[in-house]
């Protein structure tokens, strides 16, 4: 059997595939020591996975379920974090992947670097207004927190940062299983003039193993942010999770050369889904 056929290709590539996810719970400013899984990012809840003795996450393949928001589960109510991430506009942050062998708990996590080659994306998306500070309006604070723990990431979506290719036949996070190199975080700056408040920052990993339709695996993780600044900024393109992608795109389907991970081709032709990025 030659090894370029697809069906090869394919075959080798979901048995790599299946010892290789992972998830991006975890969130610093940029150079600043990445906080303990899930203490700003939602937490996850994916299936029960035979194969992986139940051990670890599943990326998303379906660009029309609700769990292509946040990953699985972290679009209902009872996926909430205690606290948000301060944040000043202007500022990067930096999110970074663990593998876990438990549910989504935060529990038995591992460090894990951004294994798979493939592009990225971040959006942020308004929750709730920054409560007052003057006067100790701690009424409004609480209520601020409140709308955050049970926004379902149901509101609009606009692109912040996109991380794509570095070559022609290269991306920027390459992937270890392509030339051996580890990244291990990606880093997005908030816009300068986004209006201060509580969001949702939604980090979009993708992974096109094949050409095929609708195989690219998405890996997808929300944290939850405290922006502040003097804002002025009005956000746009805006979009919706479910809603921004449709499967057809062709900017979901990767260009990909015969000799496997190291055969990319056309990448610098390749755009990116969603709306243009931002900057404020
Ligand atoms: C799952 O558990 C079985 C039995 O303990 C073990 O043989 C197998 O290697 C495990 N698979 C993975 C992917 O960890
Ligand atoms: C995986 O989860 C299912 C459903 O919760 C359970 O029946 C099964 O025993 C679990 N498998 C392992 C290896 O823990
Ligand atoms: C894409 O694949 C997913 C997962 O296998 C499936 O749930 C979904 O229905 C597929 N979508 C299309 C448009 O075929
Ligand atoms: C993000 O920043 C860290 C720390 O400076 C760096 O090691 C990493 O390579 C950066 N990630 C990317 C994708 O550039």
């Amino acid at each position: 059997m030659k090894l370029s056929s697809p069906v090869a290709v394919l075959l080798l590539s979901s048995i790599h595939d299946t010892t290789a996810h992972y998830v991006f719970s975890r969130i610093a400013l940029l150079n600043q020591p990445p906080s303990p899984p899930y203490t700003y990012v939602r937490p996850i809840y994916p299936p029960p996975d035979p194969q992986l003795n139940n051990s670890t996450s599943s990326p998303q393949y379906s660009v029309y379920s609700p769990h292509i928001r946040c990953g699985w589960f972290a679009h209902l109510s009872g996926s909430y974090v205690n606290w948000p991430l301060d944040i000043n506009a202007g500022d990067t942050v930096s999110v970074s992947t663990t593998q876990s062998s438990s549910l989504g708990d935060g529990k038995d996590e591992e460090d894990m670097d951004i294994y798979h080659p493939g592009p990225a994306t971040a959006y942020l998306s308004f929750v709730a207004e920054e409560p007052r500070e003057d006067g100790e309006d701690t009424t409004a604070l609480r209520l601020a927190e409140q709308k955050q723990r049970v926004n379902a990431g149901d509101g609009w979506w606009f692109k912040i940062g996109e991380v794509g290719a570095r070559e022609d036949g290269r991306w920027v996070l390459n992937g270890r299983e392509a030339d051996g190199e580890r990244v291990w975080s990606l880093n997005f700056t908030i816009p300068p003039s986004t209006p201060p408040g509580y969001y949702l920052l939604r980090t979009e990993h993708l992974y096109g193993y094949s050409s095929s339709f609708n195989s690219t695996q998405f890996y997808v993780s929300c944290a939850h942010l405290r922006i502040k600044g003097p804002g002025g900024g009005s956000p746009g393109p805006l979009v919706k999770f479910p809603g921004a992608y449709d499967a057809w795109d062709r900017s979901i389907w990767f260009p990909f050369g015969s000799t496997g991970y190291n055969g990319y081709y056309g990448l610098k032709e390749h755009s990116l889904p969603g709306p243009p990025v931002w900057k404020g």
